[in-house]
């Protein structure tokens, strides 16, 4: 019996990296996954890979940014399997390295409106159907970032600060009738992001390693493995929570 057996996933973000590992671990565990992405390629290539491990989805187009796209894509998910159990709200995007300063008021505006503003659209569509049904778990991705400063991160610290904040929030308003919220704190973890990252940044790479105690980036199925654990009925007690993930980076 899977750790989710039985439940309703919507993903978000899943189309890559990080979501993807979720989406194929909750469909591991014995969910129905709902793949959430605003790229369509990489959103499909997902419910392959799920249908080949022998697992059930469906994948639905979104930018979180919207909140028509967020009510349509929650509403899919109903139609399709009826219910809504387990929610990542994972989807994200870095944004250009800048100093406080020199960040341009464009990127902030998009940054915030996808890593923050989404996160929020996503509970405010999901919780209300996980309230028909026999409630619900949410894991909602912000960071070491939402922890910790990062020099050259303005935005993107802001969005993930605030992702913490508001998964308190939601865990506070919705504690007593029977939904969880919870986030989780992604030390540097290798995924697509990154790649881009120390691409456009190359010294950068050696300096992350070295900043990780364990001396290795994270891997996606790692953090996959945390979200699945506080959907599950495990973890019937933890909510609030801003679970770090990191190797000991924000140890020291
Ligand atoms: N990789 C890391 O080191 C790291 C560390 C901490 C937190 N995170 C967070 O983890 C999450 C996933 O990041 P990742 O590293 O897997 O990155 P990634 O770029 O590999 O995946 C992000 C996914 O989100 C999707 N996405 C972007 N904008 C979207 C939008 N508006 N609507 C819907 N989908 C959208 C992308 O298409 C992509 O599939 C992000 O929230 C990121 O901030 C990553």
């Amino acid at each position: 019996m899977g750790l989710v057996e039985g439940k309703i996933a919507l993903v978000t973000g899943a189309g890559s990296g990080i979501g993807r590992a979720s989406a194929r671990a909750f469909a591991r565990e014995g969910a129905k996954v709902v793949v959430v992405d605003v790229v369509v390629d990489g959103g499909e290539e997902t419910v392959t890979l799920i249908k080949a491990d022998g697992g059930d989805a469906v994948f639905v187009r979104c930018d979180v940014s919207s909140a028509a796209e967020v009510e349509a894509a929650v509403k899919t998910a109903m139609d399709t399997y009826g219910r809504l159990d387990c929610a990542h709200n994972n989807a994200g995007i870095e944004g250009p390295m800048s100093s406080t300063v020199d960040c341009a008021e464009a990127d902030w505006d998009r940054l915030l409106g996808i890593n923050l503003k989404g996160e929020w659209l996503c509970m405010k569509y999901e919780i209300p159907r996980m309230l028909t049904g026999s409630g619900g778990a949410i894991v909602n991705t912000a960071s070491v970032a939402g922890l910790v400063g990062f020099q050259g991160l303005p935005s993107y610290s802001a969005s993930k600060f605030g992702v913490n904040g508001i998964t308190k929030v939601a865990a506070l308003d919705y504690a007593s009738v029977g939904i969880r919220v919870n986030s989780v704190c992604p030390g540097v973890i290798q995924t697509p992001m990154i790649d881009r990252l120390v691409a456009a940044n190359p010294e950068m790479e050696a300096a992350l390693i070295a900043g990780t105690p364990m001396g290795r980036l994270g891997r996606p199925e790692e953090i996959a493995e945390a979200v699945v654990w506080l959907c599950s009925d495990r973890a019937s007690f933890v909510t609030g929570h801003n679970m770090v993930v990191d190797g000991a980076f924000t140890a020291q």
